[in-house]
């Protein structure tokens, strides 16, 4: 739970509401305060208790039509809630600290003494990759390593990288492109006069993990027509993917005789959901346990071990055989190696077994074991 006047960066995820960690999901359920961006679903939302106060501070994802409030205007509300010994959680689309400000916010709280925890969420490349089906690695469709980049700067430009070395390993791996959708053809312009091969494959995703995702792929030399012709980004935020990876969901499709990949969804049990297996766990760890374990647990062996010695002390009035059980409980409850458990075991086997081996081993003694 985070403290009073403390903040918690949490990633949210690229959209689908199951995508937020366990983590996440607490931190909500005892928040006071959500900070959160546009884009951040009702569903999740609705996790904080009703009586914490939500602001929305505007920031979708990316989109450059939507600034929300502006940077220094959010650590501001850092500063208010957390005087008034508020737990805040700031919600971020994806993850904190990819292209999340994530950073800036922890030197701001760094500077004002406020303690921050950082939970990380499952960022869109991530996201889109898996619901698309489209590996970041694959090394014999030269994913061999992959690379996350912005596609534009803040003067709305193309980022400012080598290009030249970008366009000659487009092939090689596999590049994810946020916030490229604007300056896509300047993209693809670049990496085709740094001599790129235009034939090298790139995908498009719109609302990844979402039900009203939408996939458009081609090649660089294809790609910022076919993005246009589909309207992508008119819609929602789009992530752009470069290098041979980026046509696995084509070849998969090929493999299974054009059955389309992406999107599948496996269909849920009629299990518990999963907030009600995280309620469990966390208010009823021992709900599932049978009950004479839910003793043990509650009562702690050492206290069972003394209820058996008293039952065999009550019983050895009745049973004469109790008594050497008794005997040996009580050495074994002295014993303080393993060593010297498994000897006492050894001769508590033999004190069981059938009287000619029994007195073959009464030779081991008790004390002389443990002594
Ligand atoms: C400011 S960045 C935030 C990235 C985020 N912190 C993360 O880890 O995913 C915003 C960019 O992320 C991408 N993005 C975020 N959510 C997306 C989604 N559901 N589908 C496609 N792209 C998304 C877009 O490229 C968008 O312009």
């Amino acid at each position: 739970m985070v403290q009073r006047g403390m903040v918690a960066l949490v990633g949210a995820g690229p959209g689908d509401p199951e995508l937020l960690t366990v983590r996440a999901m607490r931190l909500l359920e005892s928040a006071e305060v959500v900070l959160h961006d546009n884009l951040i679903s009702e569903e999740v939302l609705a996790l904080a208790p009703g009586n914490a106060t939500r602001v929305n501070v505007g920031k979708r994802c990316g989109d450059v039509k939507d600034r929300g409030l502006q940077q220094h205007e959010i650590h501001e509300l850092f500063l208010e809630y957390s005087k008034r010994g508020k737990r805040i959680i700031r919600l971020k689309c994806g993850d904190p600290f990819i292209f999340g400000r994530g950073g800036e916010e922890l030197e701001f709280l760094a500077y004002h003494g406020i303690d921050v925890e950082v939970v990380p969420g499952i960022t869109t490349a991530l996201g889109a990759a898996a619901s698309c089906q489209m590996p970041l690695t694959q090394r014999d469709h030269g994913g061999n390593n992959v690379r996350f980049m912005v596609g534009q700067t803040r003067a709305k430009k193309v980022p400012d990288v080598d290009w030249a070395e970008l366009a000659q390993s487009s092939s090689k791996q596999t590049v994810v492109i946020y916030m490229g959708m604007k300056m896509l053809d300047d993209i693809c312009t670049c990496l085709l006069s740094n001599k790129a091969d235009p034939q090298t494959p790139m995908t498009l995703v719109e609302n990844a993990t979402l039900p009203n995702q939408r996939m458009v792929s081609g090649t660089i030399s294809t790609l910022a027509a076919d993005g246009r012709a589909n309207r992508m980004g008119e819609n929602g935020p789009v992530i752009v993917f470069l290098g041979h990876t980026a046509a696995f969901p084509q070849h998969l499709e090929k493999i299974s005789g054009g059955k389309p990949r992406a999107c599948l969804k496996m269909a849920l049990g009629t299990g518990p959901s999963l907030r009600t297996v995280c309620f469990n766990w966390s208010c009823c760890r021992y709900a599932n346990n049978s009950l004479l374990q839910r003793v043990v647990q509650k009562l702690g062996r050492r206290l069972l071990l003394v209820a058996v010695v008293l039952a065999l002390g009550l019983g050895v009035r009745r049973f004469p055989c109790v008594e050497r059980w008794k005997n040996w409980l009580r050495q074994f409850l002295i014993c303080r190696s393993p060593a010297q458990h498994a000897a006492m075991s050894a001769v508590m086997i033999g004190a069981m077994a059938p009287p000619k081996a029994a007195k073959q081993m009464s030779l081991l003694q008790p004390t002389q074991t443990c002594g």
